[in-house]
């Protein structure tokens, strides 16, 4: 098995306009495979606390299948359930491989900003044991902006479990760091405030997204005061939102007013990460 250490390397600036296409695309590629693309393929998989995402991408970027799986494998960035995430992403690599008419041999996969070499080799190792042969490794914030392609902003991952921000400046990539804070802590919320089940939390933000939205501001706030925190020196820069956590209506705006800079909100933003590390496939 060959390991590659990705650059930070930002890819060259991509508009807000062009970044949207890829990830209506993407979205529209869960399930559903592209009919041709071109070039060769490149295969993403994203451990994410409340999903799996694999992602198979050509040699222009864009997504020609997508794949979720829910598995709690992962949690805090460390892989929690090794069997069970194996055997996510050994799914789906074999459904995409069905789907596709191709094997799958080779991939990348990121891992949260605070993670230490130990526990982003056991990512890399539930790639290799559920199959692919040449894995590349990156954080996945640089991953998010593998999608964005932010030159001067912050990138700010905020997933399941955790918010994780990237400043970026003149292309290079100046600090990185997380904290915990995620959707996983706003169903906490929702279910404390309401009397409900987390489960029950989690259902009622997808299926009536304004019912919460007043009962989350206090936790929209301590996310703000995280990207305040992990940004400090750089409050000049826009904010760039990825991940699901933040895919509620007017969460954006919830933030620009509480930091008092512009932030940018992106369609499927839960599918930045995982496109981006597609991109940063062998
Ligand atoms: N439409 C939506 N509205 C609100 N929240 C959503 C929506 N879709 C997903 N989420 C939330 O997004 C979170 C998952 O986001 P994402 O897939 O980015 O996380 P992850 O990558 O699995 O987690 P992490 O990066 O923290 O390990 C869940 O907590 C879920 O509640
Ligand atoms: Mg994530």
């Amino acid at each position: 098995m060959t390991v590659i250490e990705m650059s930070d390397a930002t890819p060259p600036e991509a508009s807000g306009g062009q970044v949207a296409v890829s990830l209506r695309r993407a979205h529209s590629r869960i399930g559903l495979q592209a009919e041709s693309w071109s070039g060769q393929l490149h295969t993403g998989v994203d451990l994410g606390t409340a999903t799996c995402v694999l992602t198979v991408v050509d040699d222009t970027g864009e997504a020609v299948w997508v794949d979720t799986n829910a598995t709690a494998a992962l949690r805090d960035g460390v892989v929690v359930d090794f069997t069970a995430a194996v055997a996510a992403v050994r799914t789906l690599k074999r459904d995409a491989e069905a789907a596709l008419g191709v094997e799958l041999e080779h991939a990348a996969t990121a891992y949260p900003p605070c993670v230490g070499e130990a526990d982003s080799r056991a990512c890399r190792f539930v790639l290799e044991s559920a199959g692919f042969d040449q894995i590349a490794m990156l954080d996945e914030v640089s991953a998010a902006n593998r999608t964005l392609g932010i030159r001067d902003g912050a990138v700010v991952d905020v997933g399941g479990g955790s918010t994780g921000v990237g400043v970026f400046s003149g292309g290079e990539l100046r600090a990185l760091d997380d904290r915990a804070g995620g959707g996983y802590h706003l169903d906490l919320i929702v279910a404390g405030a309401m009397g409900i089940s987390v489960p029950e939390a989690e259902r009622l933000k997808h299926e009536s997204p304004e019912t919460v939205t007043t009962v989350l501001r206090p936790g929209i706030e301590r996310v703000a005061e995280s990207i305040r925190d992990l940004t400090t020196g750089w409050e000049a820069l826009d904010v760039h939102l990825a991940g699901g956590a933040l895919m509620l209506p007017g969460m954006d705006s919830t933030l620009a007013a509480r930091l008092g800079r512009s932030v940018h909100a992106y369609p499927h933003a839960l599918l930045i990460t995982p496109l981006g590390i597609a991109r940063s496939a062998p």
